[in-house]
């Protein structure tokens, strides 16, 4: 598959991929083609048995400066409903396999949202969080309001929301959103050290895990803990499993299948 907004490696280490967003002069903003882009691949690497884990990335200064205002800036209500573009996230939120985002630089309004759609954020310390559409008139689309709300809570999510103000990386870590502040030397790396740590993982229990812990967003608790229950019986139908618990027993590595 080609690329033009985007550039894909689904071997950068041993079962990860990565996605690298490459609309540098723009600040990697988000037009309606990228995130296209963005959901076809994620498509082929959440189908490839190869791959499991999948790290999202932009560059040094910008991970992702947010929708392309460009191409919003005209647009009727009625042409953003057919245009349609959150149906692209809606998809790109049904990845099964785990995703990472390594953030540096502006990761605003849509930006911000994209990590958010991440399992886990390694941010480096240059990085900025923000949702920012406030200030040109409107406001998060692509789950802004709720997700960082869940993520860090009203008081700090209204601030942020209201009044377009950004938060640091070492910010964003106090409050929750991310996982890990590091050199921006560092961050790419240290995402990639992640997603290892993952990927070494049974990949059945790996999925099985995230889509519990996503549930809990939509669930009460005893929906929620039912979720969770379904799917760590649903674990013991893996030869995983049995690889697992029979490796710990004998005292060696387990070499988990994905089956
Ligand atoms: N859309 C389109 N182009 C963008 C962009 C965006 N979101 N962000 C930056 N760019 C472009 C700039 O227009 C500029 O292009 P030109 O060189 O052709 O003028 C180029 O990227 C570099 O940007 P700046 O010159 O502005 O760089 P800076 O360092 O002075 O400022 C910034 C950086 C603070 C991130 C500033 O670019 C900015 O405020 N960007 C917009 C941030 C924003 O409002 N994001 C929310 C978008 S709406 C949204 O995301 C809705 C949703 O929920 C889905």
């Amino acid at each position: 598959m080609e690329y033009t907004f985007i550039n894909v490696n689904p071997a950068i280490d041993e079962h990860i991929a990565l996605i690298q967003l490459n609309r540098p002069k723009e600040l990697n903003a988000l037009n309606l083609e990228l995130m296209g882009e963005i959901r076809e691949a994620l498509k082929i690497l959440d189908d490839d048995d190869s791959v499991r884990a999948i790290i999202i990335t932009g560059n040094e200064r910008a991970f992702a400066a947010g929708a392309d205002i460009k191409q919003m800036s005209g647009k009727s209500a009625i042409d953003m409903l057919q245009i349609d573009q959150f149906s692209t996230w809606d998809q790109i939120k049904k990845t099964k396999k785990p995703l990472i985002a390594a953030v540096s630089g502006f990761a605003l309004g849509g930006g911000c949202e994209l990590t958010m759609h991440c399992d886990m954020i390694i941010a480096s310390e240059t990085a900025q969080f923000g949702q920012p559409e406030i200030k040109i008139g409107v406001m998060p689309g692509a789950g802004g309001t709720q997700r960082l709300t869940k993520a860090i809570g009203k008081a700090r999510a209204m601030e942020m929301v209201l009044t377009g103000k950004f938060i640091t990386a070492e910010e964003a870590l106090q409050a929750g959103l991310i996982n890990k502040v590091v050199p921006v030397e560092l961050y790419l790396e240290e995402a990639i050290k992640l997603a290892r740590s993952v990927a070494q993982l049974s990949p059945v229990a790996v999925a099985l895990a995230k889509e519990a812990v996503l549930a809990s967003f939509n669930t009460t608790l005893d929906q929620g803990l039912h979720f969770e229950r379904k799917n760590f019986y649903l674990c013991f139908a893996s030869e995983d499993q049995t690889e697992g618990m029979e490796a710990f027993v004998e005292k060696r590595q387990p070499a988990f299948k994905g089956k």
